[in-house]
């Protein structure tokens, strides 16, 4: 039989608790104190622990530094929503997940159905990894980049978690499949993943779809309505384009992640959500904020976590072992073998792939329709003109971060002059700046102006 610890001063919570619990068919025992806590983690090695964070001998996160006496062990936080911000911590230190109080038989029962020991998730990551390590591919993912597979650790961390993660990429870098990847490595992974555009639903019609409506709440509502937080229930809900969402949702949003509760369109009876929630942006999220596209608490809440794909064109060892896993699927598929030339390998590796994994798929699948032989040639690869980077790297401008914005306004002023090969009325207008503007920068940056110092050239 499964074992709970709980862990709280307050003994009408922790008796409560533990009625709950018990009634879920684990066993109980209650604890008061950090010392207490300790000693039997040590003695019980209880499957769950419920643990407050404010106990009289000290803080229930310094259980976290004993990594070794929580090993194999989950930690749930009972947290008030005014200590929401302790709790994002503790989930960073490695907590699985939160109960808001007041606590709910609910909220108990849907994280005791989740409970299994960590070790399990853990061996899957494992296997995951070797595998990584003989064929390039985490699960559903290809690729074995240095880029990626920081991506792929990142996932690993957060997945077992209830963390809130923003995924942010180019469109076609694979969002959506590492949001599935994170639920499918999470103990939420029986119940549904669902995933919303915001940027595809009329932004009247997105307070319904999420949160669900009553029946005559507004014209034509006919009957009553479940959102997607409702249809999600226990699971893993995918917010994609989130900076889309209309700005007075977004503070709805912003509530449920904050209080776990919402209200259907049209009634007042509120709703507890057990979800766990996904976001994706290609914009850059701190960008969007000054545009007043995403409000910047809502982004706070989102971002507890950010994982950033990098673009292909970043990454080009993996484009030969993407091509060469649609290839696979294509051929299977079709139950015809085909193979790529190393003229088409040579093309596409050199091409800068702006829609990403997405158009290297594409690409691919088109090419093996349009080949009539059994060896794909570079020929019918259809890229889009001028994307290639060895046509254009010398207009590209590369910055180490760390950099003074005062030195990368000059590194650009003098590389787009050498680009219009000293032209300045042409580098003013590129650079939306009057001719004066540019010549009183020029003479700023010391000497005549025409040329950096040797050391300060564009890469
Ligand atoms: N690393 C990868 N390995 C295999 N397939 C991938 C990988 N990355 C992306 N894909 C595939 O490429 C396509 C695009 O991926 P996905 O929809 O996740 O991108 P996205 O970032 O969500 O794009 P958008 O911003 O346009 O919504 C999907 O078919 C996906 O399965
Ligand atoms: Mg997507």
């Amino acid at each position: 039989m499964s074992h709970a610890l709980i862990v709280d001063d307050d003994s009408d919570t922790a008796e409560m608790l533990a009625e709950l619990v018990a009634s879920q068919g684990f066993t109980a025992s209650t604890a008061r104190t950090m010392r207490d806590a300790r000693r039997q983690l040590a003695t019980s090695a209880p499957d769950v622990v419920f643990l407050d964070l404010v106990l009289p001998d000290g803080k229930g996160t310094e259980l976290f530094n004993d990594k070794a006496a929580l090993a194999d062990t989950e930690v749930v936080l009972i947290t008030g929503h005014a200590s929401l911000e302790t709790s994002i911590e503790a989930l960073r230190l490695g907590a699985t997940d939160y109960l808001i109080k007041p606590v709910s038989p609910g909220q108990v029962q849907g994280i005791l159905a989740r409970v299994m020991r960590p070790g399990q998730l853990q061996a899957e990551i494992s296997d995951l990894r070797v595998e990584l390590d003989r064929s390039g591919r985490f699960g559903d993912m290809w690729g074995g980049s240095p880029s990626m597979k920081r991506v792929y650790e990142q996932v690993s961390r957060v997945a077992a978690t209830a963390v809130t993660v923003l995924i942010q990429g180019e469109s076609g870098t694979g969002k959506e499949l590492v949001a599935q990847t994170i639920h499918s490595l999470s103990r939420r992974r029986s119940r549904p993943f669902l995933a919303i555009n915001c940027g595809a639903i009329s932004p009247h019609l997105m307070e319904s779809e999420i949160f669900g409506h009553e029946k005559g709440s507004f014209t034509g509502a006919n009957r009553q309505h479940l959102g997607f937080f409702e249809r999600a229930h226990g699971g893993t809900l995918f917010l994609d384009e989130v900076t889309e969402m209309p700005p007075d949702l977004q503070v709805k949003l912003l509530r449920v992640l904050e209080t776990g509760t919402f209200n259907r369109v049209g009634s007042t009876e509120t709703q507890r959500a057990d979800v766990r929630v996904l976001g994706a942006t290609n914009r850059v999220p701190e960008r969007a904020v000054v545009d007043g596209k995403l409000r910047e608490d809502l982004l706070y809440r989102l971002n507890v976590f950010p994982i950033r794909l990098p673009p292909l064109r970043e990454r080009r060892e993996d484009i030969a072992l993407l091509a060469d896993h649609f290839l696979a699927e294509i051929c299977k598929e079709e139950g015809k073998e085909k193979r790529l030339s190393k003229s088409a390998y040579e093309r596409m590796n050199e091409y800068d792939w702006p829609g990403n994994v997405r158009e290297l798929r594409n690409v691919v699948q088109r090419a093996y329709v349009m080949a009539s032989g059994a060896t794909i040639s570079d020929e019918w690869l259809e890229l889009q003109a001028g994307r290639s980077s060895a046509g254009n790297a010398e207009s590209i401008l590369s910055v180490r971060i760390g950099t003074t914005l005062a030195d990368v306004e000059r590194d650009l002023v003098f590389a787009t002059l050498e680009h219009f090969e000293g032209h300045k009325e042409r580098t003013a207008a590129a650079l939306g700046v009057s001719l004066k503007t540019l010549y009183n920068r020029l003479k700023e940056y010391g000497g005549e102006g025409n040329q950096p110092p040797k050391e300060r050239r564009a890469a």
